[in-house]
């Protein structure tokens, strides 16, 4: 905590504070220690300084502050732009908060024509129009970090669509599938990630500058103008609302939630593939680090930790989420804990999606290794049941039996399906033919799934295609 005598704000002749009028004494050293935000809230001065801009240039406009106090308000604010740009603005711990700071440095720059700024507004719609704009900005670079993520998957998805590999129900070997397949999942998770930003955006682009403290404004305010200055749709129905709401930044922090989940899950199957018993694909130096008494590791930690990031992200939801419960309307300085966990979340889970298409780019699969395993476990039994339903018109059921008949003979002699001979087949079911031996392989397998979403890689490519179209 600083606590320098000249910094002191003496501003208004009225006390230590901007809101000392009323106050005798300065504020306990432990007071100032848990109001103050500035630590954290310098993050908002770009979007406080949209904010000023746009409510003096409504104020100037409306007649509610002479042209000349608004230039002078706007050129002093842009004085402020430069510091802040340049990194020599003074954050002060006595003026609590970024909105304070700023403007108590216009009033510094410019003098007392500063306060007019203040005009029919309050820090309550200040702070709320500020942290809506920035979890918008938020909202958009996320959109844009997953289709980045989607680009990636989608490149390694078409030069592998054919690359086969064991796809797993409760991680054993259930059917064969393609990597790019397995890929293109993760494709279709981050699309809908991405739609819950857009639709979040969209949901919380209305402006609640103009609710004032709590109640709206005497003066002749235009909201409408502030709110399309800003790029909001239209300015919000209720003042008590509008200072009162922290759902815009709940929802966004739902929809990082969930694509954490996804990432941690894609991460998990990071670190198994890359381990000696899967094989399926190895990371270069540069997403892995060694072990300082193991010679023999590369352990794959990026994503071990974007595995780790939802707890930090799904955290920050509940912190949230806690913090909102039960306030009663409107403004309570509860909702100053609004910007920490939020904050955090979002630089989470850059990182884990920036890392992440890091990963996608960097990995080689080991197509040998996935091709071998895709025909292990006997992962062309539902090919010999659909065959026996095809071919000989049994029902399904039955085609299940005969087939379990032939894994548990193959499994006593330790091959696999397509190393029994004809007899042995025909011992089981005669009207077993030699055409079977067709569908027994992996790669035939993956190919009969030709249905809409399924597997072939002709089904595969059709799903890029449209991807590549989409995001182009
Ligand atoms: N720093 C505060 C926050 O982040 C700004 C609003 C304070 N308003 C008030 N009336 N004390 O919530």
């Amino acid at each position: 905590m600083t606590d320098n005598a000249s910094n002191t704000p003496k501003a208004n002749g009225q006390g230590q504070a901007m809101w000392g009028g009323r106050f005798s004494a300065k504020p306990a050293e432990l007071m100032q220690a848990i109001n103050v935000s500035i630590g954290f809230d310098k993050r908002l001065w770009a979007q406080d300084l949209a904010g000023s801009r746009a409510h003096a240039r409504m104020l100037m406009n409306q007649g509610v502050i002479s042209s000349h106090d608004g230039e002078e308000i706007l050129e002093g604010l842009a004085r402020v732009e430069d510091e802040l740009l340049s990194g020599t603005f003074p954050f002060r711990d006595e003026y609590e908060d970024i909105h304070m700071n700023i403007e108590a440095r216009l009033r510094e720059l410019i003098g007392p024509t500063a306060g007019r700024l203040h005009t029919a507004r309050s820090r309550n719609d200040q702070v709320a129009v500020d942290f809506r704009l920035w979890v918008r900005d938020a909202c958009d670079r996320t959109v844009g970090q997953l289709e980045a993520l989607q680009k990636a998957l989608l490149a390694r998805a078409e030069t592998y669509a054919d690359a086969l590999m064991p796809g797993f129900t409760h991680l054993q070997p259930a059917q064969p599938v393609t990597f790019g397949h397995h890929l293109m999942a993760y494709v279709e998770m981050f699309g809908r990630d991405a739609g819950r930003f857009r639709d979040a955006r969209t949901r919380m682009n209305e402006c609640p500058l103009g609710a004032a403290a709590l109640a709206g404004s005497p003066f002749p305010i235009d909201r409408q103008q502030t709110a399309s200055a800003l790029g909001f749709d239209r300015p919000t129905a209720n003042s008590l609302d509008s200072v009162s709401s922290r759902d815009f930044a709940l929802e966004a922090l739902s929809a990082a939630s969930i694509t954490a989940t996804h990432l941690s899950r894609l991460a998990e199957e990071i670190v198994l593939w890359t381990t000696p018993m899967f094989g399926f694909i190895k990371l270069t130096d540069a997403f892995t680090t060694g072990s300082s008494i193991m010679p023999q590791k590369k352990n794959p930690d990026a994503a071990e930790l974007i595995r780790a990031k939802v707890g930090r992200i799904l955290g920050s939801l509940t912190t949230l989420t806690v913090v909102m419960k039960g306030l009663p309307l409107a403004y309570s300085k509860d909702m100053q804990e609004d910007k920490v966990p939020t904050f955090e979340a979002f630089d989470a889970l850059e990182l884990s999606l920036l890392a992440m298409a890091g990963m996608i780019a960097d990995l080689t699969p080991n197509t040998e290794n996935m091709a071998k395993a895709a025909g292990a476990g006997f992962s062309t039994a539902t090919d010999l049941a659909d065959w026996l339903v095809r071919t000989l018109n049994m029902p399904f059921r039955d085609a299940h039996h005969v087939t379990g008949s032939a894994v548990k003979t193959a499994e006593g002699l330790g091959v696999d399906l397509a190393d029994l001979s004809l007899a042995q087949f025909q011992e089981i079911e005669p009207r077993i033919t030699n055409d079977v031996y067709a569908v027994l392989t992996p790669a035939a397998s993956a190919a009969s799934r030709m249905s809409y979403g399924g597997t072939a890689p002709a089904q595969v490519r059709a799903q890029i295609a449209r991807w590549k179209e989409q995001l182009a």
